[in-house]
């Protein structure tokens, strides 16, 4: 599995999807860029959960909030006091850990959301049988929380900012929950209703690692849905069932998924679930599915002195409504979507690596090459085809190497349709068209091509 993790990082960085960030300058640590290949897929990946969570519903709107938000925010939501992971220090070559994250490689569970005198106690306990994953020594400070907020000094001209800091978004649903009652005002919505949107996050993780898995810096899709109390967990329960058909919809295999139930609620929160894929190093958190009473708003009710409960005008009652969410990365739904695409497959005594992602999330749709770039005909005809079929579908030309060389480079990018202009091509007006995943091709009239990879794509 260490291996599959390692090609896939490889593929990703050698084909154009993912870089390391800023690696000229030797690098930046848990933070990524997306290359050409990357940023399209991300596109489309945003592109298919707002089809899905906004498009599609008459009940859930979109937003999109700032990223800077007033500091008050931060301590009504409980992250300023309480949005900490636990903390050790190697003594010998002085790399930090999280202690979860140790405790849980000996098989011992401990929670993050446990109090610094509680996992301090379980780390003494198990302290001799740890190891420091960077050195192997067994020396450790004790365990202290570390908030995960990053800090910045914007619009603060003093010396102080450290002290009054704004912050950057820890997550995104904090600007849905101080908007909830601005798009109720000005939107046509009514409880049950739900708001959604996408953005960037921040969060100054102790131990980055494992790919996109946990950066500190990364997209979050959330949607936050409000419900009359009595009504929160027979949503929770339609929403759990809509996000998980929504993974088998994007193609992912139901073997490759699993519900994990929290075990330690925090206290406000009425059930809480998560999505696990089956990453390379094996199942982890991919989306959390949450019932989390009216805690939110009433934080950001009593914290900013303004009445965010909602008016019932038919019953004449008035309430604060119940939250129930719905959290994915962006990151770690292209890692899912790298893994499950991933393929290695022998066609005619050859292995081929083949990204064999849903045809609505590929890259690029469609490949157009001239059979032979040394004739003028060919290259003129499939330029015409290129024109014309970009206008629908992000396409690429290309008329270097053999044949056999530019499938292989669009089958390791995940394109699901190559179409080759040849002699014949010229005769009859037609083309080939040869599919991703069966290799096989197909004659296709040229004036049929449009709406023949149309029906086959279907964005
Ligand atoms: N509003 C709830 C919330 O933010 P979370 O479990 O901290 O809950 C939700 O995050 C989702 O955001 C996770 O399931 C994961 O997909 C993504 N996520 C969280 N931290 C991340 C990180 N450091 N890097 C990449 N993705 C992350």
């Amino acid at each position: 599995m260490e291996n599959l993790m390692n090609k896939i990082v490889s593929l990703c960085k050698r084909r154009g999807f993912i870089y390391p960030g800023s690696e000229i300058y030797g690098g930046f640590s848990a933070v990524y860029d997306y290359g050409p290949y990357g940023a399209e897929l991300v596109n489309a990946i945003k592109r298919e959960w707002w089809k899905n969570m906004v498009q599609l519903r008459d009940d859930i709107v979109g937003l999109d909030s700032a990223i800077f938000m007033h500091p008050k925010i931060w301590e009504a939501s409980g992250h300023v006091a309480g949005f900490s992971d636990p903390l050790v220090e190697c003594k010998k070559c002085h790399i930090r850990s999280r202690v979860d994250h140790l405790l849980a490689e000996i098989g011992v569970e401990a929670d993050e959301k446990m109090s610094e005198e509680e996992i301090n106690k379980i780390f003494s306990k198990n302290k001799n049988n740890l190891k420091c994953p960077n050195c192997g020594q067994n020396d450790f400070t004790d365990v202290s929380k570390f908030n995960l907020l990053v800090k910045s000094n914007l619009g603060n001209f003093t010396d102080n900012w450290e002290k009054e800091p704004v912050y950057l978004r820890g997550e995104t649903c904090q600007g849905i929950y101080v908007n909830y009652k601005n798009v109720l005002d000005s939107a046509r919505v009514r409880i049950p209703f739900g708001i959604a949107q996408i953005g960037k996050a921040f969060r100054n993780e102790i131990t980055a690692r494992q790919f996109l898995f946990r950066t500190r810096e990364f997209e979050q899709m959330e949607m936050q849905y409000f419900v009359h109390p009595n009504e929160e967990m027979k949503e929770y329960e339609k929403l759990r069932e809509a996000r998980w058909q929504y993974y088998l919809n994007l193609g992912f295999k139901e073997e490759n998924l699993k519900w994990n139930k929290h075990k330690n609620l925090v206290f406000y929160a009425r059930e809480a679930y998560d999505i696990e894929y089956n990453f390379p190093f094996g199942f982890d958190e991919l989306e959390g599915v949450h019932a989390r009473g009216n805690y939110d708003l009433s934080q950001h009710s009593n914290f900013s002195g303004k009445d965010l409960s909602y008016f019932n005008s038919e019953k004449k009652k008035k309430y604060i409504p119940h939250i129930i969410e719905s959290s994915v990365g962006v990151g770690r739904t292209v890692f899912a979507v790298l893994t499950e695409a991933y393929t290695e497959e022998e066609i005619d005594g050859e292995v081929r690596i083949v990204m064999k992602f849903p045809k609505n999330l590929s890259p690029i749709k469609v490949a157009i090459f001239p059979l032979l770039r040394n004739k003028p005909d060919l290259v003129k005809k499939a330029k015409e085809i290129y024109d014309d079929l970009k206008k629908e579908h992000m396409c690429e030309f290309d008329d270097n190497g053999n044949i056999g060389k530019r499938y292989r480079r669009q089958d390791e990018i995940g394109t699901p349709f190559c179409v080759t202009i040849d002699f014949e091509s010229l005769e009859k007006n037609d083309v080939t068209v040869r599919d991703r995943d069966t290799t096989k091709q197909e004659r296709i009239k040229i004036g049929e091509l449009k709406e023949y990879l149309k029906e086959k794509i279907k964005i």
